[in-house]
Parts: C-alpha cells; sequence; structure tokens
C-alpha cells in the first residue's frame, strides 16, 4: 500500500529502495507515453482515479506487482504495476474498490498479473460489500502472454457474474477498448463512455473489413454515439472525462453500497406536500396532443432533478434515477414523443434491465404508463419481439422492491397488463382522470366491433363518429378499472407528488416470500 505523505527528511537506505521502486512504479510508461495519452486528449490512469474518488482517499493496492511472463521478451521489459493501478478510495464519503488501466503500459493490455490486481480488488469489493468501478484503457487480452492472459479474462468474468446483484459494477470506457476489455464491462450494471475518446469492440475496423468487406472507422464501429444510441452496449455519454467522473459520483449517490443495504437517504430538498398546476395542465392536453414525458418527472421529482440512464436508446421507454422526500427512487415511463410511447424490442430489453438492478439493489419502482401497446411490424415480430419483449414483463413481475404506478393516459391492451398493473402486483395503483385503461382504442374497437354495422350505415362517418363517443365514454376512462379496484385511486393529477410519496412512505417496510427455486428463466 502507497503512503505518499511519507516524505521525510532522512531516509534508510532500505526506505530509499521502496521509495525508488514506487516512483518507478508510479511513472507508468514514462514521459513520452504519458504524453502522449494527454495528446491524446485523454487523463493518465493515476489521474483518472484522483479526478474520480474524493480528496485524498485513495489507498493503492499491488504497485509492485510485476508480469511473470518471460516469453516474447517480456522479462527484459519493466511493465509498470504490470499496466493497471488498483486500491480502494472514497466516492462521496462512502468506500469504493477501484482499478484504472493504463495505456501508456503496452497500450493497457491484460496480463495474467494484471488480471490477478484487478481480481484482487474485486475480491476486496465482495469482502467489503462496496462498489467496484473499473476505468478501461486497454488492447484486450495481452497477445505475448497467450492463454494466461485469456485465463485471466476468464477469472474476472467469473467475478463479474459473482458479484452481479450483491455489489454494485460500474464501468468506465476511456480508450480503445477491444476484445476482453468489453466483455468484462458488458457483464457490469453500467457503462459510460466519453465523446470522442472512447471506443468499444469485439475486433477493430481491419479485422471487420478482412472478415466481412464492411468499411467503417473506430467512431463508427464501437464510438459513445453508436453504442449510446444504436446497440446501447453504454448507458451513459459524458462531453470530456471529468464530466464522466462527476457523472460516475452522481450515479453512486442513488446506490446502496450492496444488496442487503438501502441506499442512502439525502436530506429532503423539496416540499413533499409539493402540488404541481403543470401536471394538471398536461392531464387537461387533447388526447393526441403529445407532451414531454421528463416534464411529468421534473414535476415529480425532489428538486426536479432526473438522473437519466440510456438516455438516446429505446427513447419511446424513459428510466433514471430521482429523490423522492429525499430517497433514491427509479422511474420507468413510457415516453408519448417517441413511437407514441409503444413498447419495442429496445424499449422491453432496457427497461427489464433497469428494473432488475433496481430491484436487485432494493430502490423502490415508480411507473408512469401512457402506452398504446407493443409496436407492431414484421421488423418486430422476426426481431423476437414476443420473446424479448416478454423481458420487461418478466422483469416487472418478479421485482419486489415496493412497486407504485401512475396511470398518466393510455394502458391498452397487453401493456397495460406489463406497465407494472395491480394484476402483477403493483402495490399502490394511482391513475389520473384522463387515463384510458382499455383493450385498445376508441378507432381501433370500433372498427372491429361495428365491422358490420358501419359497413351497411347511410352515413357511415357520422355512425362512427356516434360509437366513438359511445366507447370513449364507457371504457376510454379509468373508471371502468377503478370499479374493480385494478387502480386503487384516481387522483388529481396536480397531486401525484404527494400521493406517491406518500405510498413509497408506507411501503418501506414491504417484503416478499418468494417460492424457493434456484433462479427463474428470464427469456434471454
Ligand atoms: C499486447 C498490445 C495490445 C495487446 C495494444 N498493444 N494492444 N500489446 N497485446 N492486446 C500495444 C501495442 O503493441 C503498442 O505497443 C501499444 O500497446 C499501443 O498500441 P497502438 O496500437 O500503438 O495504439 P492505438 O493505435 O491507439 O491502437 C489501440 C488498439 C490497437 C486499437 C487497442 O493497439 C489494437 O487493435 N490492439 C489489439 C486489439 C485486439 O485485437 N485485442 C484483442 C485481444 S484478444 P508499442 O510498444 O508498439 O507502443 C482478446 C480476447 C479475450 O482480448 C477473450 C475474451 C472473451
Amino acid at each position: 500500500m502507497s503512503d505518499k505523505k511519507a516524505k521525510r527528511p532522512l531516509v534508510s537506505p532500505k526506505t530509499q529502495a521502496l521509495l525508488d521502486k514506487r516512483a518507478r512504479a508510479e511513472a507508468g510508461g514514462g514521459p513520452e507515453r504519458l504524453a502522449a495519452q494527454k495528446a491524446a486528449g485523454k487523463m493518465t490512469a493515476r489521474e483518472r482515479i484522483e479526478a474520480m474518488v474524493d480528496d485524498d482517499s485513495f489507498e493503492e493496492v499491488d504497485l509492485l506487482v510485476e508480469t511473470k511472463s518471460t516469453d516474447f521478451g517480456l522479462d527484459k521489459k519493466y511493465l509498470a504495476a504490470d499496466g493497471v493501478v488498483t486500491g480502494f478510495a472514497r466516492v462521496n464519503g462512502r468506500p469504493i474498490c477501484v482499478y484504472s488501466q493504463d495505456f501508456s503500459v503496452m497500450g493497457g493490455s491484460l496480463g495474467l498479473s494484471h488480471a490477478m490486481k484487478i481480481c484482487k480488488v474485486m475480491d476486496l469489493a465482495i469482502t467489503a460489500e462496496v462498489p467496484v468501478v473499473g476505468l478501461c484503457d486497454s488492447g484486450g487480452a495481452r497477445i505475448q502472454e497467450g492463454v494466461e492472459s485469456l485465463g485471466g479474462y476468464a477469472e474476472i468474468f467469473y467475478r463479474n457474474v459473482q458479484a452481479s446483484g450483491y455489489i454494485p459494477q460500474i464501468s468506465a470506457i476511456l480508450g480503445p477498448c477491444a476484445g476482453g476489455a468489453v466483455y468484462s464491462p458488458a457483464l457490469t450494471d453500467f457503462i459510460f463512455m466519453v465523446d470522442g475518446t472512447s471506443h468499444m469492440f469485439i475486433t477493430g475496423p481491419e479485422v471487420v473489413k478482412a472478415a466481412t468487406g464492411e468499411t467503417c472507422d473506430f467512431e463508427s464501429l464501437g464510438g459513445a454515439d453508436t453504442h449510446s444510441r444504436l446497440s446501447g452496449v453504454c448507458q451513459f455519454v459524458a462531453g470530456s472525462e471529468s464530466d464522466c467522473f462527476r457523472q460516475i459520483r452522481e450515479l453512486l449517490d442513488f446506490l446502496p453500497q450492496n444488496c442487503h443495504e438501502q441506499p442512502k437517504a439525502a436530506m429532503a430538498s423539496d416540499d413533499p406536500r409539493r402540488e404541481s398546476e403543470a401536471l394538471d395542465r398536461i392531464s387537461e392536453l387533447e388526447p393526441k396532443k403529445s407532451y414531454k414525458i421528463h416534464e411529468v418527472i421534473w414535476e415529480i421529482a425532489d428538486g426536479h432533478r432526473f438522473f437519466e440512464v440510456h438516455r438516446n436508446f429505446a427513447r419511446n421507454i424513459v428510466c433514471g434515477f430521482i429523490r423522492m422526500d429525499g430517497e433514491s427512487v427509479g422511474v420507468v415511463a413510457n415516453n408519448p414523443q417517441v413511437l407514441s410511447g409503444a413498447l419495442d424490442i429496445d424499449a422491453s430489453e432496457k427497461g427489464a434491465r433497469f428494473i432488475n438492478f433496481c430491484d436487485a439493489f432494493n430502490i423502490p419502482l415508480l411507473t408512469l404508463v401512457d402506452v398504446p401497446g407493443y409496436w407492431p411490424g414484421l421488423e418486430q415480430e422476426h426481431g423476437g419481439i414476443i420473446r424479448r419483449g416478454a423481458k420487461l414483463l418478466y422483469a416487472f413481475c418478479r421485482a419486489s422492491v415496493p412497486k407504485v404506478t401512475v396511470v398518466l393516459r393510455k394502458a391498452y391492451g397487453g401493456a397495460y397488463d406489463v406497465m407494472s398493473s395491480k394484476h402483477i402486483r403493483g402495490d399502490v395503483n394511482f391513475a389520473w382522470p384522463c387515463a384510458e385503461i382499455a383493450v385498445m382504442g376508441p378507432q381501433g374497437a370500433v372498427s372491429i366491433l361495428y365491422k358490420t354495422e358501419l359497413a351497411k350505415a347511410a352515413d357511415p362517418e357520422k355512425r362512427r363518429a356516434e360509437l366513438v363517443r359511445e366507447y370513449t365514454a364507457k371504457f376510454a376512462s379509468p373508471f371502468q378499472a377503478a370499479k374493480h379496484g385494478y387502480v386503487d385511486e384516481v387522483i388529481e393529477a396536480r397531486l401525484t407528488r404527494p400521493k406517491v410519496i406518500r405510498a413509497l412512505r408506507f411501503l418501506k417496510g414491504k417484503k416478499v416470500v418468494s417460492l424457493p427455486k434456484k433462479h427463474g428463466n428470464i427469456p434471454l
């Protein structure tokens, strides 16, 4: 463990030997390579840790570890700290474990000793029951160390899976990460990328060209935009490394240290009884008029603050963290401005993963429903919407954290069931007066129910309008559902925040006893 404050006027030869060894190891790949790292707009591995953790809180372990490999002349090279800085520290006053790969040392490539250093801090994190953050900047398995580096990766993967759902695991991709360097992050809970300097891929552009003939560059293959918007591999994009570390600190603040703890409550910063005229205005809009779901979330949240997860991917569903009366809450909301808020494959997978995370770490769920159904079409059916859309249903059904649901407007068909309905054990379910809870919308329902009558009608359009009015009055409301107790209360929109806070306070002691089984079989 390093002790940076140890500056004595006179040191013994043995202590001097230690200080020299330390200085050599801390110098990474040397001034030239570190300068190249900075020229590429990146911080060094050590600067990154300093920037992310609380001041003067980092304690390094294994600084003096070296590679044992002798192949390809590795025994003649000095690989400082074997290319990775590892240790423990504090973030927002709470302990975490951290590792930071050093691209200046053989491209941050992972040899066996490098892997074992990462495994050691992962084991420490599991033992101490604290989150682990990986700062990744690596060319993947160190080619010279052959199967030992592959084995090293597998040791990390195994630990990622053992730690999954036990402690939060966060990865930041801060350079070109290839091969094994992307699979460990993929097994963690959240991936951050930095716009312009982060890249993730299984094989680089040259291999892609050779294998498939496709032409691409780093950015189109695996840049932050590609992975945040198209593939959904990364949940967060930062404008700079400093911004990335600020976001990681903010995320950690919403989370508990492990699956046994509740998230740490913040000092309540907003009136829990605050009403909202803006929500009344949204609830009074014409049913076909769209609105910004973020506005609803901001109105409900403490201090109007929303920390969105996966912002650029599957924007028809919106997920993220807010605080309500100081407590951490996971929000899942349909977004009527994208695909009318319908559920498709990507939205189902995005929502399911977020719900699974919240459930694993005792973060209650608030579901805001405005959904016309599942998105139809050949592309979705052939892509497996049945199998993959079922993930969202599975995740909501399995989640045993407190679940509060508000039907804002539409809740049609199967999507009504899926979005944390009472039937799949929503604990407290509200609806706004403008909510429409039915098998389908009025136009579709009238077309099916009155097909023959409309075909024969003297004035089909006039008759259709009458039938739509009738159907709307009877079914396109929250009152049928309320009559059956499928919503617990129809509430004025302005009261949403106080009502949800009261429900969440009430549900704090919720306990669910699951069936004794090894584990369920989520449709993967
Ligand atoms: C050994 C490596 C290395 C690696 C980079 N280096 N990757 N050394 N093993 N995997 C070394 C380079 O030789 C170079 O050393 C230094 O790091 C910097 O690399 P550059 O290529 O100069 O940097 P850059 O141009 O920025 O390109 C970065 C890169 C590229 C995109 C990461 O180096 C690259 O494509 N590397 C190989 C990536 C890869 O295919 N990895 C997959 C490994 S297999 P010198 O001394 O010349 O400066 C794998 C499978 C795991 O990971 C299986 C898990 C399921």
